[in-house]
């Protein structure tokens, strides 16, 4: 994989000229551009078909979570819209995502295409320790140790990879092995604001501890001249 195509652009607009403008600007220089709910909820399924018609890939950010029949059948809607990756809450459960696989690869085998990359997301980087317990009554076990066996639960279900963050890449990678794709956010340049983000890693560490794929948003898209910004972010990861 080049370094390019690690780098995915978190379109975080409202408007189909703000997102379009930004794909046409970076398309050939990074890999992918993430359309999470904002994005998604404000245009409908048809942005997804648009980034495409501007030759860019597109990871769709809409982390399903519902009953396995309804999952998959949201599953073949993203392979029917082409999108690149899409992602579902690990805690649906093992049957929930086990049915997404089998749908998105026999409905790829229909269309005679690729399965998109499924990513399951294991526990919200915003949940803490405290509300693991208090709130959702998850008790006797480290949050860490929780997101490590959920994204195992995803591997041995079929689905492609896990999102995550900086902080548990090195654990997921090690537990799960070479072929499973970690994506992480909280991702900065050294020479970029920190905007809200708390736990930052560099691009360069993420790589290093193992990641495949990095969502970054604001460090490209509100630089003065993101076409540098992620070029500057691409030299980092070759070096
Ligand atoms: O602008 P920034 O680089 O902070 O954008 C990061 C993107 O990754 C946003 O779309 C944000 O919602 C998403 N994200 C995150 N942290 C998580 C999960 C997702 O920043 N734990």
């Amino acid at each position: 994989m080049q370094a390019k195509d690690r780098i995915i652009v978190a379109l975080d607009v409202d408007t189909k000229d703000e997102a379009l403008a930004l794909v046409k600007n970076l398309k050939d220089y990074v890999g992918a551009f993430k359309v999470g709910m904002q994005l998604y909820n404000s245009i409908g399924p048809e942005i997804v078909k648009l980034i495409n018609d501007l030759g860019g890939k597109v990871f769709v950010d809409l982390k399903f979570h519902d009953i396995p029949n309804t999952v998959a059948a949201a599953g073949r809607v993203m392979t029917r819209l082409n999108c690149f990756m899409f992602n579902v809450h690990a805690a649906g459960g093992k049957e929930m995502m086990s049915t997404l696989a089998k749908a998105i690869s026999e409905e790829a085998d229909k269309l005679g295409s690729h399965a998109p990359v499924s990513l399951a997301v294991t526990v919200l980087t915003s949940i803490s320790q405290n509300e693991l317990e208090k709130e959702m009554l998850i008790k006797n076990i480290e949050l860490k140790e929780l997101v490590v066996k959920w994204a195992l639960m995803a591997q041995e279900s079929g689905i492609t990879g896990v999102v995550c963050s900086p902080q548990e890449i090195t654990a997921v990678r090690q537990a799960c092995g070479p072929g499973f794709k970690i994506v992480t956010p909280g991702i900065r340049p050294a020479w970029s604001a920190k905007n809200d983000q708390k736990r930052i890693t560099t691009p360069r560490q993420a790589l290093d501890m193992g990641a495949d794929y990095m969502v970054i948003g604001r460090p490209i898209t509100r630089a003065q001249n993101p076409i540098e910004a992620a070029q500057k972010i691409i030299d980092e990861l070759e070096a």
